[in-house]
């Protein structure tokens, strides 16, 4: 009997030290999202009806902002649905079954019933046998649960590819970029830009990060200039704007996306002496990780630009940055 006993002693002296060795975090790397009120969509009106906000209602609630929830509703969905033969077919990436039950390599198979939670909690988190899949798995007398590899970090990835992987209607299939780039094996994820570290939880002594499923969107100005690197270059008395994709997939992402950055060239007075315009769509994208340059004309003293989206839900192109460069 004694042993036990100093193992117990032991394995509570290892959860102190654990403890104390917790160092606070640093501010998460990317903030909450701040969607731009007039950007669209706003959110799912029967996400409260959804059987896990008994208990989860934070995370349904951020949930519920999104186009996944969203992805049965949304208006450009269904509108693309009229009149098509074979809509059914459609149905497995907006209103899927529970991804774990079909599997991440072929395509996601359409629930038959509420449709209208979009892609749903189940979809992500139901496991064959009826356990709820996360990235811990705490043990909860609410229902069974198991920790799965699937929505830990990287391995997260497969289960965002399953559907953004596919080119089908007007979707690009741009997890297909990020696979087939240096991102996964740096060990880079989707969710580390696309779900932000938003609290901390203490789960049986243990700390641990909480991300958030309120996802970083284009509509969010600050992100959506995060895709850009700027620098200003000289050579031979000739300045060049240079533009650096540092997404993890193609810029935009999705046909009917439009940016348009425009750049103009001062000279030590304020004088424009020069201007450049750039555009970014679905022909002309700017692959990952790769750069395009905006020729500026002569040397000058700074060159101010601005960026502007286009996107088919919201009627007028808005402004999402402006910064200044000096050379
Ligand atoms: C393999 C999964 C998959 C299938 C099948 C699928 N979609 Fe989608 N759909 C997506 C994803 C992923 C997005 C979001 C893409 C993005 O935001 O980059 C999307 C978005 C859309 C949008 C919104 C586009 C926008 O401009 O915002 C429409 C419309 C759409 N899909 C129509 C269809 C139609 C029509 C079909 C059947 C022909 C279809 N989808 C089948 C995965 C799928
Ligand atoms: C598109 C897939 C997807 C959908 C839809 C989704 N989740 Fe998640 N969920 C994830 C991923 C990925 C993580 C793990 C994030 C991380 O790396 O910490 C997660 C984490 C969680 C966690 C654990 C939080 C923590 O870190 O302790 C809970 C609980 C959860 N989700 C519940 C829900 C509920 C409830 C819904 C519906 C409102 C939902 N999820 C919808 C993908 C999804
Ligand atoms: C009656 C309350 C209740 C309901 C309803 C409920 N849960 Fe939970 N769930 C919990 C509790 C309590 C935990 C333990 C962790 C915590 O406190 O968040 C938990 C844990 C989880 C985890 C494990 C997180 C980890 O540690 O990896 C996931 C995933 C999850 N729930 C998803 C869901 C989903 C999806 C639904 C809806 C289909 C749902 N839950 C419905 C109470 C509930
Ligand atoms: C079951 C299929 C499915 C899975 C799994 C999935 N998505 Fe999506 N995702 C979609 C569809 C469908 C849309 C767009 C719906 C529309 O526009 O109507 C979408 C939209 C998005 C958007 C744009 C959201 C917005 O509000 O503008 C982001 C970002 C995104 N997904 C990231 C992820 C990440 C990260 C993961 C993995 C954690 C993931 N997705 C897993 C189907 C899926
Ligand atoms: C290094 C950070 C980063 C990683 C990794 C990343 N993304 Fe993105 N993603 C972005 C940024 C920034 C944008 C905004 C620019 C844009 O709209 O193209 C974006 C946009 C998107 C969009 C919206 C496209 C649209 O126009 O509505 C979807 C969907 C998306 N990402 C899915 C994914 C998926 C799935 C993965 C993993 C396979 C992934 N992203 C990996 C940064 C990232």
């Amino acid at each position: 009997m004694k042993r036990p006993a100093a193992a117990l002693v032991l394995a509570a002296f290892a959860v102190c030290l654990a403890s104390a060795a917790w160092i606070p975090q640093a501010p998460p790397a990317r903030p909450r999202p701040t969607p731009t009120p007039d950007g669209r969509p706003t959110r799912l009106e029967r996400a409260s009806e959804s059987s896990c906000n008994e208990c989860h209602a934070e995370i349904v609630t951020e949930w519920a902002s999104t186009l996944h929830a969203m992805a049965w509703e949304d208006e450009l969905y269904q509108a693309d649905l009229v009149g098509r033969k074979k809509a059914e077919s459609c149905h497995g990436c907006h209103a899927p079954l529970p991804l774990h039950a079909s599997g991440f390599e072929g395509k996601p198979q359409a629930r038959p019933d509420a449709r209208h939670f979009g892609v749903s909690c189940e979809s992500c988190h139901l496991a064959p046998d009826g356990a709820l899949l996360g990235p811990t798995g705490v043990a909860t007398d609410k229902h069974a649960t198991r920790r799965a590899e699937s929505l830990t970090g990287t391995g997260s990835n497969a289960l965002c590819s399953a559907c953004h992987r596919t080119t089908v209607g007007p979707v690009i299939g741009i997890a297909k970029d990020f696979e087939q780039s240096e991102l996964p094996a740096q060990g880079k994820s989707c969710v580390e830009c696309h779900m932000s570290v938003v609290r901390t939880v203490e789960r049986v002594g243990v700390k641990r990060d909480v991300r958030s499923h309120e996802l970083q969107t284009p509509r969010d100005p600050a992100f959506l200039a995060s895709a850009f690197s700027w620098k200003l270059l000289e050579a031979d008395g000739r300045t060049k704007a240079v533009l650096t994709n540092l997404a993890g997939h193609r810029v935009p992402g999705l046909i009917g996306r439009e940016i348009e950055f425009r750049a103009r060239a001062l000279d030590a007075s304020g004088k424009e002496i020069a201007k450049a315009t750039l555009v970014l769509d679905t022909s002309s994208y700017l692959p990952l990780g790769e750069s395009l340059e905006m020729e500026l004309g002569a040397r000058c003293a700074k060159v101010e630009i601005a960026g502007w989206v286009r996107d088919p839900r919201v009627e007028d192109a808005r402004r999402f940055v402006e910064l200044t460069l000096t050379p």
